[in-house]
């Protein structure tokens, strides 16, 4: 799938490429460019992840920080339609993300996967809040995998764990390089309106991160709503929930891999070869080591 020389060699259906990043169908040329003047109020909550890091658990735990902690309209609605994906298109049920996030009720919580310069402009200007999370990309890239294999959004891909691995590390995946967009973000970390944060201590510490959270967006919420959301958003609710598994969507086959998949930290070592495992490390040293990033997996 990849020359020599690294290049990218092998072009899956309904991919394009949008000012230098790889895109599917379902983010086409004409929404991105909208998104850049994408319309932001002072109280959105925009979640900015690559995909895979865990943007579907952050979304649900967002919104109900949000919404103080309601259950019942949790239990309702779809979490994507409660928390719409910016530069989303589906031409099949004529959804679109920009048209969903314009109708959602305010405080929204809005996704995006887009480098930092492809996203909507008034983000810089205006006092809504920002929430990163990153995730060891050694498991992002693992989840994107099985993510690409039951997706038919992606390419209808059907290639190896091996050859998937090369297109990772090369950037020829969907929404980009994951170390550009990495990095994007990264430098924005300090913004008084910027919260960063990571998967794996969502994972092993869930009522500190909602605590967290609800102070970083200004929201107080009693101890019965912490551990309502707590329980709510653990992996096992998620993965049944309806309104959270996505087991509805199409174009993803569940009997290939559901998107609530594992959960776990660290699945990476059931799929690297201890060889692909020392070039992810040195890739990720040549590109972004100078930046420090505290990846847990490295401790
Ligand atoms: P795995 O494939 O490793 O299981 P995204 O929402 O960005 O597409 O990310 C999907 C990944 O987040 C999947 O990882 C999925 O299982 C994980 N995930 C979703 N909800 C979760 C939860 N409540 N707890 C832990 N992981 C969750």
């Amino acid at each position: 799938m990849t020359s020599k020389s690294g290049s990218f060699t092998h072009k899956l259906p309904g991919e394009h490429v949008y000012e230098g990043v790889l895109f599917f169908e379902y983010s086409p040329p004409e929404v991105l460019d909208r998104v850049k003047d994408f319309n932001v109020r002072d109280d959105d909550v925009f979640i900015v992840t690559y995909p895979k890091a865990g943007t579907t658990w952050l979304q649900e735990v967002l919104w109900l920080i949000m919404n103080d902690g309601q259950l019942k309209e949790a239990n309702e609605k779809q979490v994507y339609f409660r928390s719409p994906f910016l530069e989303f298109k589906d031409t099949v049920l004529n959804e679109v993300g920009l048209e969903l996030a314009a109708a959602v009720p305010s405080p929204r919580v809005i996704k995006t996967h887009l480098q930092k310069r492809l996203a909507p402009k008034q983000l810089n200007d205006k006092n809504c809040k920002v929430v990163i999370l990153f995730r060891n990309p050694k498991d992002v890239c693992v989840s994107y995998y099985h993510f690409y294999r039951s997706s038919s959004s992606m390419g209808n891909f059907k290639g190896s764990w091996n050859e998937f691995f090369e297109m990772f590390i090369t950037g020829h995946t969907g929404h980009g390089s994951w170390f550009d967009f990495t990095e994007s973000w990264w430098h924005s970390r300090h913004n008084s309106n910027v919260k960063l944060i990571y998967y794996e201590d969502m994972k092993k510490n869930l009522t500190k991160s909602v605590e967290e959270l609800a102070k970083f967006l200004g929201r107080s919420l009693s101890h019965q709503n912490v551990d309502d959301i707590v329980k709510h958003c653990s992996f096992e609710n998620m993965k049944t929930n309806p309104m959270t598994n996505h087991e509805d969507v199409y174009s993803i086959n569940k009997n290939i891999s559901p998107l609530l998949r594992k959960g776990t930290v660290g699945d990476w070592k059931n799929h690297f070869t201890v060889a692909q495992s020392e070039v992810f490390d040195k890739v990720l040293e040549e590109k972004l080591g100078h930046l420090n990033i505290p990846f847990t997996y490295k401790f």
